[in-house]
């Protein structure tokens, strides 16, 4: 068989990717399926498939098998195609499972481990690079580890030349210690692979068909193998383990961190800043101790967010201001807007500009709009707020009445005195007053005073009088 006629790399967009990820993952003793345990706030196999997204390949398939309809349901957002692999009898067997589907396709494809998840795209772009420079039918990528345990090693002859790949379960001693080690990511020629996995035959310790066992038997086909040297092994850091996923997440975090202060964000202590891989800052912003930015989050410029906010998936503004202690779940929150401390924003709302939201204030599925002010001790739900509204300490929107949920409208520039409770469906005119304690049933037209509350009784000297009568017992 003649090597592979391509000399130079084939772009990303030409090639398929396959990703393994329809293993149990047995050694993270869970009930989830292991490609699905969070990795800085997107399932593990996720940052796999946004790495495929970015480089743009031409067709992604994954293979799945263990909770099969578990792992597809939680990866359907990703514009993938599902191979099933009903028994998982190993990454050979994995791949093999892709046949039908790459039939007639002739060119690369990346085979990439779904528990591989910390890959660059640099380094994927190296192997396209050195697969097609090699002319190979086959590369894969290494790298070198103090404590290489666990891991498929790479066997080399006496000139450093590949000879295969050995796995720690059928390793002699002397091979144990070998320290360059398999990452299980690779890149290979179709449709060339398949026709040596079918001669993959089962391991002798465990019976499974192992992918990298195709390696020699595309050497003794004369094709050539190449490898790439990873120099960074922390980026094919493998997650088998909960002290890996950990290790893991621990890289990840540092590298998402340290790309925000390169582009112009102050983490106070990037040592506790938490911030998913998808989410944005912008420059100028501000991150104190223990702030965690969670899932597609983008926050603006020039804002301040306190210690200890969590915010997931939200959008705010530039110039905004969250003080300490504040939870938001998918919000939008626009420009220069003042929330917190201790906040809780549940999903639903939107914060139009100018707006304050202070201490101890809840606020659910609402629309509060410019320039309100909502700073004290109250809940929110269900509302829509107009321009400049205030409302006073301790209101509440009575929201639910055991059954339903209900809308309160409250309109522009209208007050709404401290203690108040507005019993919803109700609607309180633009300009109204509500005086302070009151409990608002009905609609309030607009430049009304309402009082709802019992009118002021005065005894005089009645006080006096209880206490005289005491003191005589
Ligand atoms: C694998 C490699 C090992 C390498 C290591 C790097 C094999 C035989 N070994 O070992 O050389 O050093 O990765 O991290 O390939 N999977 C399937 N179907 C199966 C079996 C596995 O889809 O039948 C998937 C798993 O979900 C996982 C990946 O393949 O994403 C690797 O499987 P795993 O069992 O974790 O292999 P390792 O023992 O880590
Ligand atoms: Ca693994």
């Amino acid at each position: 068989m003649s090597p592979t006629k391509i000399a130079s790399p084939p772009a990303p967009h030409e090639v398929c990717a396959v990703v393994m990820a329809a293993g149990q993952g047995t050694r993270m003793r869970s009930d989830l399926p292991k490609m699905l345990h969070s990795l800085g706030g997107l399932p593990m196999v996720g940052h796999v498939l946004e790495l495929c997204r970015r480089l743009g390949v031409k067709r992604t398939l994954v293979v799945i098998g263990h909770q099969a309809d578990r792992v597809r349901e939680a990866l359907e957002a990703y514009p993938v195609e599902f191979i099933l692999q009903a028994e998982q009898r190993g990454t050979a067997h994995a791949v093999l499972q892709t046949e039908e589907a790459l039939q007639g396709v002739v060119g690369e494809v990346l085979v990439l481990n779904g528990d591989v998840p910390l890959l660059s795209d640099e380094l994927v772009e190296r192997l396209l690079h050195t697969h097609a420079t090699a002319r190979a039918v086959a590369t894969v990528v290494t790298t070198r580890l103090a404590n290489p345990a666990g891991y498929g090693r790479v066997l080399r002859d006496s000139h450093g030349a590949f000879r295969g790949i050995v796995e720690e379960v059928e390793a002699t001693a002397a091979q144990r210690r070998l320290r360059e080690i398999n990452t299980g990511i690779y890149c290979f020629n179709l449709p060339r692979v398949f026709a040596a996995l079918h001669k993959v035959r089962p391991s002798a310790v465990k019976g499974e068909l192992y992918l990298p066992e195709v390696l020699p038997i595309l050497m003794k086909a004369r094709g050539r193998i190449a490898t790439v040297l990873a120099e960074d092994s922390r980026e094919v850091l493998g997650i088998n383990t909960r002290a890996e996923l950990a290790e893991a997440y621990g890289i990840l975090r540092r590298r998402v961190v340290e790309r925000l202060m390169e582009s112009g964000v102050t983490c106070l202590d990037p040592a506790t800043t938490h911030v998913s891989a998808l989410a944005t800052v912008g420059r100028d912003t501000v991150l104190y101790p223990q702030v965690q930015l969670e899932g597609r989050t983008r926050i603006g410029e020039g804002c301040t967010v306190h210690a200890g906010c969590r915010i997931r998936d939200s959008e705010i503004g530039n110039r905004v201001t969250v003080l300490d202690g504040c939870v938001i779940l998918e919000a939008e929150i626009a420009d220069e807007c003042a929330i917190g401390p201790y906040a809780h924003l549940r999903p639903g709302n939107r914060i139009r500009r100018k707006v304050k939201i202070g201490n101890f204030v809840e606020v659910k599925k609402s629309v509060i709009g410019e320039g309100s002010k909502v700073p004290h001790l109250t809940y929110m739900g269900d509302s829509t707020l107009g321009e400049r509204v205030n409302v006073g300490a301790g209101t509440i929107t009575c929201n639910y009445d055991g059954f339903g949920k209900h809308q309160t409208t409250i309109e522009d520039e209208a007050f709404i005195g401290s203690n108040s409770c507005l019993v919803a469906p109700v609607r309180i005119g633009r300009g109204a007053y509500v005086a302070a304690g009151s409990t608002i049933t009905q609609e309030v037209p607009p430049d009304a005073l309402a009082f709802g509350r019992a009118p002021q009784v005065n005894k005089e000297g009645r006080a006096a009088a209880i206490r005289a009568a005491r003191a005589k017992k």
